[in-house]
């Protein structure tokens, strides 16, 4: 495995103040950086200054968006050190985005090593405050500079860093969700699954009608029939039901196969609870909220952490739910989760990596 060289800058930045990150507004002193060609395979894994890319204008990536990432977060204990949570579960799903997408292939172990390299040589900036974290973003995408429409040749691999608070500014408080009736994030045999940039651009304008009515994120439906319920602008969902918790079922390839999702599923399984996976209409999810069986309904995912929803608006109607208050369901995984990812309670199930 290449060995990855280390360059640090001479001039390092101020660092924010922690009750005051929001996302993904800073970023810290170093990125790492590989690069690809098709005969030589990856080269030069290396850490260096946080600076801009020098591309061609007819990189790829500018004209027909072959790019995926990733979002997973460095921790710090209460004892100072540092882990991260599941950091294996992006690493196969970043390969799986990037062979949906014709991009290259990224060993595992040169990833890892990458994740742990970077973020000790800025450990410092893993911020200590509550609820905040070091927001890592890795991302893959094409640069040939060819206009041609063929499977990428060049590529540019980069990891940067990010001193975070919550994603919504509502922090663990119930966000208020559009269900949305006029565009489609996914349809079978597209893209839904991977973690690629176009996926976003394309949600770009339900999500700002839905800020613009005062609505923190949509609600996607099936591509199809409009109907069944699929995910939020970015995370995966979950409802209490007449006791049971119910989640979408991801096997059509339309939805993120989120980790957080997955983290949750096995830790309700633990306590004991139902989790149906299965397809989930909009109709019942309304009955549901207007006769009360609809006890809690929570998202999930790497920024949102796990998120009350405490308004679902459809067809004009805004349907509340538990009052608007984080129901004892989604405080007990939130607690819970977030527990095992700050190390304030023991990891029995091996997904914390220590970084240092
Ligand atoms: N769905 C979408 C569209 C997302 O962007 C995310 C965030 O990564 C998720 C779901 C949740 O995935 P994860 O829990 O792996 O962060
Ligand atoms: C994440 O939760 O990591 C995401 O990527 C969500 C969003 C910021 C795109």
């Amino acid at each position: 495995m290449a060995e990855i060289r280390i360059e640090k800058t001479a001039h390092p930045k101020e660092k924010p103040d922690s009750g005051n990150l929001s996302f993904g507004k800073y970023f810290t002193d170093h990125m790492f950086v590989m690069n690809y060609e098709k005969d030589k395979g990856w080269f030069d894994p290396r850490i260096v200054p946080f600076a801009p890319f020098e591309i061609s204008p007819a990189a790829m990536v500018l004209h027909y968006a072959p790019e995926v990432f990733e979002g997973l977060k460095a921790y710090r204990r209460p004892d100072g050190s540092v882990q991260l949570f599941r950091p294996q579960e992006n690493i196969a799903r970043m390969n799986r985005s990037a062979e949906r997408m014709c991009l290259p292939q990224i060993d595992p172990e040169l990833f890892m090593e990458a994740l742990l390299a970077l973020v000790r040589t800025d450990s410092d900036w893993v911020p200590a405050g509550e609820d905040t974290t070091l927001y890592i973003r890795p991302f893959l995408f094409a640069t040939d500079p060819k206009l041609g429409v063929h499977a990428p040749s060049m590529c540019t691999f980069a990891i940067i860093l990010s001193p975070v608070g919550p994603y919504f500014p509502e922090g663990v408080n119930p966000v208020k969700i559009f269900i949305e009736k006029e565009d489609v994030r996914a349809v079978r045999g597209g893209t839904g699954f991977a973690k690629c940039g176009g996926n976003y651009a394309g949600s770009l304008r339900a999500g700002e009608r839905a800020e613009a009515n005062g609505f923190a994120q949509v609600l996607w439906l099936d591509g199809v029939h409009m109907k069944y319920i699929e995910e939020v602008g970015a995370m995966n969902v979950m409802f209490k039901i007449n006791g049971k918790v119910v989640t979408p079922d991801i096997s059509g390839g339309t939805v993120l196969p989120g980790i957080t999702r997955k983290s949750c599923i096995e830790v309700l399984k633990d306590w004991g609870y139902e989790v149906e996976e299965r397809e989930i209409s909009v109709d019942e999810l309304v009955e549901a909220a207007e006769s009360g069986a609809l006890e809690e309904a929570w998202g999930v995912g790497t920024a949102a952490v796990v998120s009350p929803m405490g308004v679902l608006a459809y067809k004009d109607v805004e349907h509340v739910i538990n009052d608007n208050k984080i129901g004892p369901l989604t405080q007990r995984l939130y607690d819970e989760l977030t527990g095992i990812q700050w190390g304030k309670i023991p990891d029995t199930r091996g997904w914390i990596v220590k970084v240092c």
